[in-house]
């Protein structure tokens, strides 16, 4: 893909103490045994559940296939809802499961209000819903705003004839003379933005592939279409929306050409500055009408934005300026900027996430669906697994909330395909070799060492298994006290019982050091707060803490989680921390 920062669009544990457990708050739908409990919980802590949430996405064709075909499905993710209650999250995040061609996995959408049958029936939608809630887990549902599939009955009859009744639904234009698009715009995903169609004699216009013709967003009743698309989720229950690719929903009008930018993408065009295909100030109206149609219904709906901003200033106004916007529009500057392990970055920006966000949560995230796995993309190759600990800590204890992808938890690799001939995604077709797609980041879950890693029982999963299953999967590392997942589960179980982590403000210690992350969830009330210290380099490194300037007496850290070989009882003045240990601890 063009730019990595929007590649998709694109590029021995111990635990000490987890302290008390308290009860997480409200279900969208409380049964009645349960709803005086709740209520008690809400009433102590009002906060929305979603400030403090782990969202966890599946991709669902590679989770779990209970019939046997090689492709995950509802049925699947329902069977595992024990494994991620047990984890600790609070809502999953499902990539598309409408009815698609599947040119795109899912996001070229060619029904909105029915699942695929590739994936089950609304029926099993339904009961995932129902058992969800028992888990106390949120659904919430990839909303595919900006395109449709051309297979949408809407794209058929908009191109069937220039004076179809929805023609104006989609980007249609004359170009510029015989053969030659309307202007230089490029899709995401390779070469010319414009497709001609030959029927009508004009061009439309689409940011990802030509099987995804962009919808009109400037035409009202697109807008209503799929605002009611929206109610008929909500009403079903889901708990809110991640809104795909909501930074492309506009185009300029004038139909200007993009500045072209030095030098070329994996698919050898020429790098343009996406300034009039991108963020245009339109998008804002839209997010501020989304928020009114999820507010409109109990429960605290979300909406979480597929937002790769380029600044601070830029997400805070994802939030909206002009009323709300997004509840959580994804921070990529922490996971996504530059895949390196250097403490000052990670300290800048997420003290730009504290500071500059006008007290709005961010979400951070190290990992998605279009993106290679921060395994790789953090890791030395030597102390990866170390390394994986250290971005879980961040996602985990900052004031953030938690964006996951599955298989993070239990350090699953990126397996990119060896030949052009194994590739499923169509960028990696496009753009081979430079560009290689992105199947490596979806690889089926690795559940056991069984047939298929426990996800399926065929000889053909969609989608090779990662060859490490047999050592890196669920079943190995729930047994094993320091492996990856043991800290992810450790770890999440914290941030909802310790008041600090849950609600503490978090202020950067010792803020110079050029070799260590180190910074205190500040205890809101009399109770004790947490320090987290965290050495990113491979060499032994003391360090010494005075919390007085933040009005901490205590002198000594009592581990609540410690990687790494760190003491479990520290004295703040000197404080040994080994090659990429990390240090949660009590202060006391
Ligand atoms: C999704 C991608 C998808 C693209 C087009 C992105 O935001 O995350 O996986 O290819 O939108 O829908």
């Amino acid at each position: 893909m063009s730019k990595h920062k929007r590649r998709l669009i694109l590029a021995g544990l111990a635990i000490t103490s987890i302290g008390l457990s308290i009860t997480e708050p409200d279900l969208i739908f409380p049964t009645s045994q349960e709803a005086p409990a709740r209520q008690a919980a809400q009433e102590a802590n009002p906060a929305p559940w979603w400030k403090h949430a782990v969202i966890y996405e599946i991709y669902p064709r590679s989770f779990q296939d209970t019939n046997g075909d090689g492709i995950g499905d509802l049925q699947g993710i329902s069977e595992r809802l024990g494994y991620l209650q047990d984890l600790g999250v609070n809502a999953i995040w499902l990539s598309p499961i409408y009815p698609s061609p599947q040119v795109d996995f899912g996001y070229d959408i060619s029904k909105y209000e029915a699942i695929d049958p590739m994936y089950g029936t609304m029926a099993d939608f339904d009961n995932l819903l129902a058992e969800a809630q028992k888990h106390d887990i949120r659904v919430l549902m990839d909303m595919v705003l900006n395109h449709t599939s051309d297979q949408h009955p809407w794209f058929i009859e908009s191109r069937s004839s220039r004076d179809n009744p929805k023609r104006d639904w989609y980007i249609w234009r004359d170009g510029k003379g015989p053969g030659i698009s309307p202007n230089n715009w490029q899709s995401l995903f390779g070469h010319s933005a414009w497709q001609y169609d030959p029927s009508t004699q004009q061009w439309y216009y689409h940011k990802f592939y030509p099987q995804q013709p962009d919808l009109n967003w400037r035409n009202p009743e697109v807008r209503k279409a799929m605002y009611d698309v929206c109610r008929f989720w909500l009403d079903k229950g889901v708990g809110g929306f991640r809104l795909d690719a909501i930074e492309t929903l506009f185009e300029d009008t004038r139909l200007r050409d993009e500045k072209i930018l030095p030098g070329r993408n994996a698919y050898g065009d020429p790098n343009e500055d996406e300034s009039r295909t991108v963020d245009l100030p339109e998008i804002h109206e839209v997010m501020r009408e989304l928020r009114q149609v999820a507010d409109s219904y109990p429960g605290d709906r979300v909406l979480v934005g597929e937002t790769y901003t380029r600044t601070t200033h830029d997400l805070l106004s994802m939030y909206g300026l002009d009323g709300p916007e997004l509840q959580l529009p994804m921070d990529t500057q922490v996971g996504f900027i530059d895949n390196k392990l250097d403490a000052g970055a990670f300290r800048q920006r997420i003290s730009a996430a504290e500071n500059d966000l006008d007290g709005h949560v961010p979400l951070f995230l190290f990992d998605n669906h279009d993106n290679p796995r921060s395994w790789d993309r953090y890791g030395d190759g030597m102390h990866n697994e170390a390394i994986a600990k250290i971005l879980a800590t961040v996602l985990l204890t900052t004031r953030s909330a938690a964006l996951m992808y599955y298989g993070e938890e239990i350090g699953m690799v990126t397996t990119p395909p060896k030949t052009r001939a194994e590739v499923q995604d169509p960028i990696g077709k496009i753009g081979w070799p430079k560009e290689k797609g992105r199947d490596g980041e979806r690889t089926p879950m690795q559940w056991d060492g069984s047939k298929d890693a426990g996800f399926s029982t065929t000889d053909h999963t969609w989608l090779p298994v990662a060859p490490n299953y047999p050592t890196i999967n669920v079943q190995v590392e729930s047994r094993n006290p320091g492996s990856l997942l043991t800290w992810y589960k450790a770890l999440i179980a914290l941030r909802r019982s310790h008041p600090a982590l849950h609600l503490g403000s978090n202020i950067m210690v010792n803020a110079t050091d050029p070799n260590m992350l180190s910074y205190l969830r500040k205890n809101p009330g009399n109770g004790p707060s947490v320090l987290v210290a965290m050495n990113f380099t491979a060499h032994l490194r003391i360090v010494s803490y005075d919390l007085k300037a933040q009005g901490i007496e205590g002198a000594t850290g009592k581990a609540l989680a410690q990687n790494g070989g760190v003491a479990k009882a520290v004295e703040l003045s000197h404080v040994a921390l080994p090659p990429f240990a990390v240090l949660v601890a009590e202060v006391q």
